[in-house]
């Protein structure tokens, strides 16, 4: 059976597009069915759209609550039988009315090493603090800030001359590679989460 992925996105999506080419290349055992979006007009729309992938794009604005429109989010998620969520620059924190059902099965893309620099401009708050290894992780959610169970992690090196700009460009050249690889490690069953603590097992 196929295991089905959904990301969620408010930007660019670079991220998603590396997931996305990733899954139509056959290099993750996997297919992704649906994008998650709170912004009409981000450029991550027009992307999912050129990869024929289903859209559920919203205004917050539209709705009562956060826990309004996120009920109508899983509903779109179990109607495709969702076996994993991908957050990818989506630009909100999650209530438990989607963290309860897929505790285990969302995880969370952050341009830092974490627990360091959880928040928005990661990279400008690396460079702030005079880091010399900056880096990516992904994680669980668990509906804080950037604070699940981790993954996986990789470190950049922090050079004498870099600007938030030149630090962040290579910080994402990393994630692109990090978070296929990190979905193929999930759709192949090589990832278990025991608390905090997740392991993740390797080769054959
Ligand atoms: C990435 O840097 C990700 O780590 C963060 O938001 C950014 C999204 O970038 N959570 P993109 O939209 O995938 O280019």
């Amino acid at each position: 059976m196929t295991f089905r992925i959904a990301v969620f996105a408010s930007g660019s999506g670079s991220n998603f597009q590396a997931v996305a080419e990733a899954a139509r290349d056959g290099r993750i055992p996997a297919s992704v069915e649906l994008l998650v979006c709170d912004k009409p007009s981000a450029t991550v729309v027009k992307r999912a759209e050129s990869f024929g992938i289903g859209t559920f794009v919203f205004n917050p604005k539209d709705y009562p609550s956060r826990e309004a429109y996120e009920q109508e989010i899983l509903r779109e998620l179990q109607e495709r039988g969702i076996d994993l969520v991908v957050m990818a620059g989506y630009m909100r924190l999650i209530t438990p009315v989607l963290v309860e059902p897929y505790y285990g099965r969302l995880i969370n893309i952050h341009p830092a090493l974490l627990p360091a620099f959880p928040g928005l401009h990661a990279a400008r708050q690396a460079l702030d603090y005079g880091v010399k290894i900056a880096g990516v992780t992904v994680h669980f959610v668990d509906g804080g800030m950037d604070t699940g169970p981790i993954i996986a992690q990789r470190a950049v090196e922090v050079r004498e001359d870099d600007t938030e700009e030149t630090l962040y460009a290579r910080i994402q050249r990393i994630e692109h590679e990090l978070l296929p690889d990190t979905v193929r490690l999930i759709a192949e069953g090589r990832v278990t989460l025991n608390d905090r603590k997740v392991n993740v097992r390797l080769g054959d």
